[in-house]
Order: structure tokens, then sequence, then C-alpha cells
């Protein structure tokens, strides 16, 4: 399975300008393939490029998915997808003229011989169906065209390995072929399922489909990978047969496989459709009242009772839900847009990473049957450990949720605060998220969680307050008032002067003073007193009205540095400041507690460091530090960024070069050529090179400058 791996032909770092196919709109760090859920995330890692058939494609850790295609074109064969060796048969790779992206596709076009070969992978946003968008599947659709006017003959084939049932390559799976019902699905599990386990961040019980429609001239095997894909390539066609030799995944890896016979093709051909997809059930083991744990399936239960069916659908609804994804893609492209074509691409290549990384689920009701009035949604942190239903990461993602659906960030927010309304949760300051491990949302009782207690107190109140203003719904903040309340008071005694404390740039450390924490809990403040006028309580209102407001002029004090220049990143240290990204919550809000001068007082520091790097306008010694060719530090710290901060930064700043000139500059990041990894929100500002992150949901931030 494994063979070649020729991750690049491109020596330097960099540059699109290497490449020899041409990219729409630019070359990124990782093309989503199969991107739907925590364990339905397969990526092509870009580095300095790889074409589809140069690098096999990877799960978000950088842990091979096996995933191959090959395509005979009047006999010959070619590869168009993974990097695999075959002995015993021979074949030439596809040469790629093309890769594009969109929020919902990434498409590949190649040469085959006389025929063009186009690959695209589509994994639906449907934030509006539930169902829909609880299916976890994606599809892959192969069409052919021929080139010169002439016919020739066609066969596709593709398969997936193992590897996508476990993280650990050394386990026993066993798998079966299902060729009812006008459909070629291969089933792949562990022998040995670990319920609610993971192993490398991948799920250790469920199972992974392939499907194809059964179409005439459609064939499948299962078998070892040398074997399967010699049968195709030296015979155009697979025999129909099933390896059932269970056995470890690398063991002579085996492959689960589909062809189809397009016969004598001259115009282009409808799309030959497979579906990938992993379905696990229970999704969630959920922490209820008494200590109780609560199963939860995902969404799409409530309307097909077996896999099958629901494969069965998903590939039939292909054509409708091509449309549905071209129609959203259009919406996307054309609202973030209006701000630039650098920023309508971010957006585009951030909306499937961030909605991947969650599952709507449903319980079910005392005689069986499923609750669609429960819907609960979680979502995996990603990378920077595996934390459930983080407060801190919902926060950022928060701009793709009230741009898509905002009710899935009331789903998000329930869970949360229906552990914390059970009183099992022992602090006066809000979770920091509902588990340790996906998918265990099992709580911390102990109150041992990441401690964030201004960070999170701060960002629930926002977060109730942003989907009521969005939305008129009230029901949450009617419902759970008393920890809203709760979370207030807490504030109003600790956010002015917080505390040596973590913000949720927790790999820069804890420090007193935080400026830009204070600002968030500020502003926590001042959500709660809209909040209760919007419950009707008019002097809850004016008190924390009061607080707020005159937090803000004793915080101007202590954060502004000494020459009234610029804030700092903590009080009384005027040499230091950051990126003050919370008072985009200000904006989002529209409480504009904190005055126009502060952050005209913060745009002209940053033009001028914008404007510096521009070599435009005199230098300051102190922006001088801070100006740097991959954006703005987050702080004095550090040289380091985060994109979605920067993007936040972006859509406050009341100056169009210099919102242009973040947005550039996370753009420049993510196609540098030095990534090859799914969108990574925290790298460096001197050398655009990765930090840590990447696969997180908090790429949702990114369309903040587009709900504001
Ligand atoms: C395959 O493994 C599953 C457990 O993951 C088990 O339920 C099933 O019976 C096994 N099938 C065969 C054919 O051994
Ligand atoms: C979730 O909890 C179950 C039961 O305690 C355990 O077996 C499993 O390993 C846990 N999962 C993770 C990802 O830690
Ligand atoms: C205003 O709210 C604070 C914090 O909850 C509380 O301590 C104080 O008593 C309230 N003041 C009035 C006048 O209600
Ligand atoms: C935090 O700031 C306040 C107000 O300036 C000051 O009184 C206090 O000493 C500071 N705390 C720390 C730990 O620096
Ligand atoms: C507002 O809250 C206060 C304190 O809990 C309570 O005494 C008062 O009755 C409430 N007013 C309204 C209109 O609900």
């Amino acid at each position: 399975m494994r063979g070649l791996s020729v991750l690049s032909t491109f020596a330097c770092a960099g540059l699109a300008q290497a490449l020899s196919w041409s990219a729409t709109p630019f070359n990124p760090a990782a093309f989503p393939l199969a991107v739907k859920t925590p364990y339905l995330s397969t990526w092509l890692p870009q580095g300095a490029g790889a074409a589809l058939n140069d690098a096999w494609p990877t799960f978000w850790t950088g842990q091979i998915t096996g995933w191959a295609g090959f395509v005979k074109v009047d006999g010959k064969a070619y590869s168009f997808l993974g990097a695999p060796a075959v002995s015993g048969a021979t074949f030439t790779k596809a040469v790629q003229k093309s890769t594009s992206f969109t929020s919902t596709q990434s498409t590949f076009v190649f040469s085959a011989g006389p025929v063009d070969l186009t690959v695209s992978f589509l994994s639906p946003i449907e934030p509006t169906d539930l169902v829909k968008q609880s299916i976890p599947f994606s599809y892959m659709t192969v069409s052919a065209a021929s080139t010169d006017g002439a016919s020739h003959t066609v066969q596709v084939y593709s398969d997936i390995s193992a590897e996508w049932a476990s993280g650990d390559n050394g386990l026993t799976v066993n798998w079966s072929t299902d060729t009812s019902n006008s459909i070629l699905t291969h089933k792949v599990q562990l022998a040995n399922q670990a319920a609610f386990s993971e192993v490398n961040d991948h799920s250790q019980y469920g199972s992974a489909y392939y499907s194809t429609p059964n179409s005439v001239g459609a064939t499948y095997q299962t078998g070892g990978d040398a074997t399967v894909r010699a049968q195709f390539i030296n015979n155009g066609k697979l025999p129909n047969s099933q390896d059932t030799n269970f056995r470890a995944i690398n063991n002579n890896w085996p492959v689960f496989a589909l062809a189809h016979d397009l016969g004598s093709i001259s115009s282009k051909t409808t799309p030959v459709i497979f579906s990938v997809g992993h379905v696990r059930d229970p999704a969630i083991r959920y922490i209820v009242a008494g200590g109780g744990v609560q199963l939860r399936s995902s969404y799409f239960w409530s309307q097909y009772s077996s896999v099958p069916t629901l494969i069965s659908a998903f590939l039939g609804d292909y054509n409708n839900a091509l449309s549905r994804a071209q129609a959203f893609d259009s919406k996307v492209q054309s609202d973030a847009s209006k701000i630039s074509a650098d920023y309508a691409a971010i957006v585009a290549l951030s909306i499937r990473q961030s909605l991947g990384s969650t599952e709507i689920t449903i319980s079910k009701n005392s005689d069986g049957s499923w609750n669609t009035n429960d819907v609960i949604v979680f979502m995996k942190e990603i990378s920077s450990d595996g934390n459930v239903n983080t407060v801190d990461v919902i926060f950022p993602a928060w701009p793709v949720l009230l741009y898509t659906n905002p009710a899935l960030g009331k789903y998000l927010l329930e869970g949360l605060f229906r552990y914390q309304a059970s009183g099992q949760y022992p602090n006066k300051w809000s979770v920091h998220d509902l588990g340790g491990s996906y998918p265990n949302a099992t709580g911390h009782n102990d109150g041992k969680d990441e401690a964030m207690p201004v960070e999170e107190s701060g960002n629930m109140l926002i977060m109730a307050l942003s989907y009521a203003q969005k939305t008129g719904d009230l029901a949450h903040l009617k419902t759970y008032t008393a920890l809203l309340e709760q979370w207030t008071s807490f504030l109003v005694s600790d956010s002015l002067i917080p505390a040596n404390q973590i913000s949720t740039d927790d790999f820069a450390g804890p420090l007193a003073n935080q400026t830009n924490l204070a600002i968030k809990g500020i502003i926590g403040i001042g959500a709660m007193a809209e909040i209760e006028k919007l419950l009707g309580n008019a002097s809850k209102a004016a008190n924390y009205s009061s607080i707020a407001t005159s937090y803000v002029s004793q915080w101007q004090k202590y954060a502004t540095s000494s020459d009234g220049k610029h804030l700092t990143l903590s009080y009384g240290n005027s040499a230091s400041w950051g990126l003050s990204y919370n008072l985009f919550a200000d904006k989002l809000l529209k409480l504009n507690l904190f005055p126009a001068s502060i952050y005209q007082m913060r745009t002209s520091s940053f033009i001028h460091s914008s404007f510096t790097h521009l070599g435009t306008f005199a230098e300051t010694a102190w922006y001088k530090t801070v100006q740097q060719p991959y954006g703005v530090p987050l702080d004095t710290r550090h040289t380091y960024t985060k994109s979605d901060w920067q993007i936040w930064t972006a859509g406050i700043v009341t100056d169009t070069s210099l919102r242009d000139f973040f947005i550039t500059s996370v753009k420049k990041w993510v196609s540098d050529g030095l990534s090859s990894q799914p969108f990574g929100d925290w790298y460096e500002t001197t050398n655009g090179s990765p930090q840590g992150f990447r696969a997180r949901p908090v790429v949702g931030g990114h369309l903040g400058a587009l709900i504001l």
C-alpha cells in the first residue's frame, strides 16, 4: 500500500509559481478531500505542492488514509489518486493540470492521454438541514472527456484501505461487501471494537464505508493492495470477488475496490460517483443530571434506520447535493468577495474544516423512538487537544455558525448549559469544556478542567446574547438565567483586575492583568446588561450596564501605555502590547462599551506597523518590533500570531488598507508552501512557518469580518 510517496517535485519552499498546474484561488497547505466529522477528515497535504497522484491522502494528523484511483484510457493505465506502487503492473501518472477549491469542493483536472479527467471531492455543507449535515459521508466524482474529438474507451477505478477504520495499522479488521439495492458497498471495521475510544485521534469503533452505484459495468473486489490494483491495471475491471482472510490493516494491506467501465466516450461523461464515510453509533457519551451518562446518536438516524438506506439516499441525492453546494459556494463567494478576493479564498478554505469538527446528535425517548427535540451539537477541539465543546474554541468558531445557521450555535451551547445547570460542576465560573477526550462528554465534576475563568465566562455570555440578538429566540436566556448571572457576578469581581491566569492563547502562558482578557470580561458584563433588558429586568440591566461602563473607564487608565499611544499586553507594562481582538465582541453585540478613540488608537498603531512594513511610513522604534512579513504578532512575548485573531482585528479596524494587510497576511501564510497541514491558525509572522495547531474548528472565526 505504501510504496512510493513522492512528496514533492519542487525543491524550494514556496510558491505558486513553482507549481506545474494552475491553482484557483491558490494552492493551500492541504486540500480538504473528505472532511465531515472529527473522524471523517481526509486531506491532500501540499507543502510546496503535491498533485493528487503525488502523495497519499492523510487523516488530519498526517497519518495516511489510503485512497487510490486509476483510469484506463484505450487500454493504457494512469493513476490519478494516491501514491501506490504496484508490482506486476505498469501505469503512468496522469498529469495534473489544475486545482481549485470552494467552500464545499476540491477539484483536480488531469490529462490522461487523449482524455481529460475531472476528479471532484464534495463534502456537503448543509447547515440548515440537520439530517443532511449530520451524515458522516463525502462524495468523490470522476468524469472524463475526450480532448481530441475522437472516441476513447475509459474505465475508472478507486479503492480505500482499512486505514480509514483505525489509528493503529497493526490491528485486525474484518470486512464485507453488500451488492443489494443497486449499490456496491464495502464495509470495513476493527474486529475488536473499542467503544468511544481513540488511537492517534482515529475512532476505534464504528465502520468505514466505500460505495458506488451498481450501474452497468460496475465491478468490485477486496484483497491485498498490489493484487487488486494490478487486477484493474491489467484488465480494466474487477472480478467481483471477496478476500475473507481477515487480517491486520498493514498485513498485505487489504483494499476495498470499485470500478466502472464507461465504454467508449467522446464528450464529457456524467460523473462516476463514489461515497466514503465513517459511522459510529452511539456517537457521544454525555453526562446528565445525577452523574448518569446518556448515549447520543447522529441526527440522521431519525430519518434512516440503517446505513445501507442512508448510503442509497446519499448517492441518489448527488445531483441535488451538487446544486445546493454550488448555490452555497456562490453565496459565500459573493458575500466574502465584497471584502476581497483573498478574503473569499480564506473563507472558502475554512468552512469545511470548521463544521467538520462537529457532530449533530439526538437522544432517544423512553419508548426507544428518536427525540429530535433534544438536539446537542458536539465539537472536537482537534489538534491542540481532544476536548469536547471547548468554550474558547466554539467562541472563535462562532462566526461560521452565525453565518450558516445560528441554531447550530445554540445546540453547541446547549450541552454546556445543561451540564452546568445540573449543578455537578463545582466552580463559580464557566467550565472550559464538556470532557477531556472526545467523544466522552462526561464533564468535569472535580472542577479540574483547564481553568480559563474570565475567558470562558465572558465567552458564554457573549455567545448567549449574540444568538438571541441574531434570532430573537430567548429560550436559553430564560432557562439558564441563574447560570448567566452567576458568571456575571464572577466577572464583576474578577475581570477588571484579572488574576494571574491563562486566556484562550494558553500556549503563551499565564499572566496577571491581561488587557485583552479584561476586555472580554467587561464585555461579558455588558452583554448581561443586554440580556437582562431582553428578559425585562430593567433594574438589573441598569446595574450591569453601569458596572461595565465604569470598568471601561478604569480599564483605560490601567491598560494604556504611559505615552498614550497604544494598549498594553498587561497593565503597567508600557513596553508591551498585543492584538486586542476581544474588542470584536463589542462590535458584534453592538454594545459600544469601548470608546471610538480606543479603536482609532489601535488602528493608528497598526497602520504605523503595517505601513512601516510596506516601507511608506515613518518608523517608530516601538512598531519596528512588531512589523513582520506574515502579519502582526499576537503580542510582545513572541513573534507568532493567530490567523483567527488577525481576521477579527481586521474586522474592527477602521482603515481598509490595514484590514487588507491582515487578510493578505493570513492568505500568504496558508499558501506559502511551508505547511502541509490542514489550515493552521497558529503560525510564525517572521517567516510564515507553522506552529503546532492544525485542522482546528477555530478557522470558522475567519468569517468574522463577514458577519459584522
Ligand atoms: C467483524 O467484527 C465485528 C466487530 O467489529 C463483528 O461484530 C462481526 O461479527 C465481525 N464479522 C465477521 C465476519 O467476523
Ligand atoms: C471514553 O470513555 C470510555 C469508557 O470509560 C473509555 O473506554 C474510552 O477509552 C474513552 N475514550 C477516550 C477517547 O478517552
Ligand atoms: C449589581 O450587581 C452586582 C454583581 O452581581 C451585585 O453585587 C450588586 O449587589 C448589584 N447592585 C444592585 C444595586 O443591584
Ligand atoms: C494588577 O493591576 C492592578 C491595577 O494596576 C495592580 O494594583 C495590581 O498590583 C496588578 N497585579 C499584578 C499581579 O501585577
Ligand atoms: C429584577 O431582579 C430583581 C433581583 O432579583 C428582582 O427583585 C426584581 O423583581 C426583578 N424585576 C423584574 C421586573 O423581574
